[in-house]
């Protein structure tokens, strides 16, 4: 891969990204990423509301845009690839950013890429770790080694992922109802500690001490002991929401809602561990990864860690670095180099086309 700058745009939801990377060589180095979060604004709401977050994203666009540019001081003759996440996500969002990619395409004369939003989240690995393309960073990507077994998990995915090779995706298994995310984000809402419901749920159950114990809170694993690799959330959601029907006059007690977060969290791990582990014996990866929003976890991050050194010492570990966990525009530019490199000139050519032709859809598939 020669050198190539990227600007990349993603709005699938309620973060406003801009990101400008530089691709050298499978190295994605990250000369500006900029977020504007919405979390404020849907807080009240309890979630996100698609047409409120699609007048955020055209009221924050260009300040993000603008940013982006000058933080990476970089011209727009510098930039050889526009790339926008088109999907999925929530459309109203969506066009914000695919719209503005677009207009940018057509007025530089650039060649346009769309990106799934889950490989955006996958590529997240491939993002350096240091932040100074000029100084001698330790390059990650090394680390990572085809078959790679994906553990995706966001507020609106659930997913194990086979890839055999760069680009490629065998989905071995997936939620049959609520994201992880997802879940997380009701139980927060049913304890009422906050939004975004991840982060509080994670941070609550840290307060627990033995005497939470005492409590005896013990819920589901749903699905732990199926043969298959899928997941399933609602069912352990509802259990929170039993268990705390039947006990209300306890939800005014720090130290039970520490002992609801900590016991939810770690149901939801087990299975994600379990299933984790289970698919990799079966299927050999080289590579564990974990991707998406809840990879911020920081029990998931060290207790998937020590599962796989446990049980699969030969398989390397690969978590995003914190920063790049949640939507950004950065893991959309590194997972469009990894695209760009592997195109024919023709193909490379018919992306300056696609400011016109570049469909935006809410369910796209991951192909
Ligand atoms: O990938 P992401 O930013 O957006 C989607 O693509 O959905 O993921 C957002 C999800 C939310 O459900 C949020 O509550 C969850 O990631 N999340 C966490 C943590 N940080 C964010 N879940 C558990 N623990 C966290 N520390
Ligand atoms: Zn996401």
């Amino acid at each position: 891969m020669s050198i190539m700058h990227i600007l990349a745009i993603e709005t699938s939801c309620d973060e406003t990204a801009v990101s400008v990377i530089r691709a050298r060589q499978g190295n994605i180095d990250v000369l500006s990423s900029e977020i504007s979060s919405q979390v404020a604004l849907h807080a009240k709401w309890g979630g996100v509301v698609p047409n409120l977050a699609a007048r955020e994203h055209v009221k924050n666009m260009p300040h993000v845009f603008q940013e982006a540019l000058s933080k990476a001081k970089i011209k727009p003759a510098e930039i050889d690839l526009i790339a926008v996440t088109n999907g999925p996500g929530l459309i109203p969002a969506l066009l914000v950013g695919t719209g503005t990619a677009k207009t940018i395409a057509y007025l530089w004369e650039k060649p346009l890429l769309g990106i799934h939003h889950i490989e955006g989240h996958i590529y997240a690995n491939f993002v350096r770790e240091c932040q100074n393309p000029n100084a001698k960073c330790q390059t990650k990507t090394a680390d990572i080694k085809f078959p790679v077994l994906a553990l995706v998990v966001s507020g609106g995915h659930t997913q194990l992922i086979l890839m055999k090779k760069h680009l490629q995706y065998e989905i071995i298994g997936q939620t049959l109802d609520d994201a992880v995310g997802e879940a997380f984000d009701k139980v927060a809402r049913i304890l009422g500690i906050g939004y975004p419901g991840g982060p509080a749920v994670a941070r609550c159950a840290t307060q627990v001490k033995n005497e939470e114990l005492k409590f005896k809170i013990k819920f589901p694993r749903p699905m732990l002991n199926k043969k298959n690799f899928d997941f399933s959330f609602s069912g352990l959601k509802t259990a929170v929401l039993y268990e705390t029907k039947k006990n209300s006059e306890l939800l005014k007690d720090k130290t039970y809602i520490a002992a609801v977060c900590h016991e939810f969290q770690q149901a939801a791990i087990d299975v994600l561990v379990k299933k984790t582990v289970r698919a990799a014996e079966q299927f050999k990866p080289k590579t564990i990864m974990l991707a998406g929003g809840v990879s911020a976890n920081k029990e998931l991050r060290t207790q998937l860690g020590e599962a796989i050194e446990k049980n699969l010492p030969s398989v390397s570990y690969k978590i995003p670095a914190l920063e790049f966990t949640g939507d950004n525009a950065a893991m959309i530019a590194a997972a469009a180099a990894f695209r760009f490199e592997k195109m024919t000139q023709a193909q490379k050519k018919n992306l300056l086309q696609n400011w016109k032709t570049l469909p935006t859809n809410a369910n796209l598939k991951l192909s």
